[in-house]
């Protein structure tokens, strides 16, 4: 079984991917119950996106809500970033230790950077963005046939510069001041098709009077920036003219 969480489809895709070539169930993290019932002998895997350097807490919630009817033969993540997971294995396996089992292995692969709603934060250009997809697609099946052997204790990272700043100190602060959708607002460009509303991975948007509305439960994923066909939802002035990212 293949647990996955997306917001622009990074992750969605390598959860594909993996679930074809290991024939495995796939399962939305957002829409599954954490009641769980695994077959005799079946592997558990999660893929998700590295939110502000560790898994999104969404994933996190989830791991410690799962109830298991077998227990997994096999533990394993692969996780997507823009740049790098840092602590998000520690992060990861604290929660999971919640529900007593254990990680057997992680990867990490760097795709598209989504994030936008933050100084400085910019998309990767055209040619970078290829470079990702393509060194990802050629990965996955090494990937893949290392989940099929379950390699054990095999933990592969991107760690960059102060990790334990970024994952333990900036993360709280970063949900605590900047995670919000207070700013998202749509411009005079709306043309009221509720692209947003359908590509919001947690059901928080609704079309009010063809304009969206945001209620309060935003994860700062960006899709319904990224998917907005006019480009006219903005996170305050933050996201003016930096561009959408199509995904795959
Ligand atoms: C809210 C948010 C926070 C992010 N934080 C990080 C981060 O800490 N490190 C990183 O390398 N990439 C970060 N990214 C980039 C994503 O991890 C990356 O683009 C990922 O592939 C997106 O996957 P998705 O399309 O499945 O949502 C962040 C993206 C978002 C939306």
């Amino acid at each position: 079984m293949i647990l996955y969480y997306s917001g622009c489809g990074n992750s969605r895709w390598v959860a594909e991917t993996l679930a074809e070539s290991l024939r495995e169930r796939l399962l939305f993290i957002p829409d599954t119950d954490p009641e769980l019932m695994l077959q005799e002998g079946e592997a558990l895997g999660f893929v998700f996106p590295v939110y502000s350097w560790a898994p999104p807490h969404l994933v996190l919630d989830f791991i410690r809500r799962i109830k298991l009817k077998n227990r997994p033969s096999y533990v394993w993540f692969v996780c997507t970033c823009g740049d790098e997971g840092d602590y998000t294995r520690q992060i990861f396996c604290r929660a999971l230790r919640k529900t007593g089992l254990v990680l057997d292995a992680c990867f990490c692969l760097q795709m598209p950077e989504t994030y936008l709603a933050f100084p400085g934060f910019s998309l990767d250009t055209p040619e970078n963005a290829q470079r990702k997809i393509d060194a990802a697609r050629a990965d996955l099946p090494r990937i893949s046939e290392l989940i099929a052997k379950r390699a054990c204790n095999h933990y592969e990272m991107l760690r960059g510069a102060f990790p334990l700043t970024k994952s333990y100190l900036l993360r709280p602060l970063f949900y605590r001041f900047i995670i919000s959708d207070r700013k998202f607002h749509a411009t005079d460009a709306c043309i009221g098709c509720g692209q947003c509303e359908k590509n919001c991975p947690v059901h928080n948007i609704r079309l009010v009077n063809s304009r969206p509305e945001w209620q309060g439960k935003c994860l700062h994923c960006m899709s319904c920036y990224h998917h907005c066909p006019t480009n006219a939802v903005q996170y305050g002035k933050l996201t003016q003219g930096k561009g959408q990212y199509r995904g795959l």
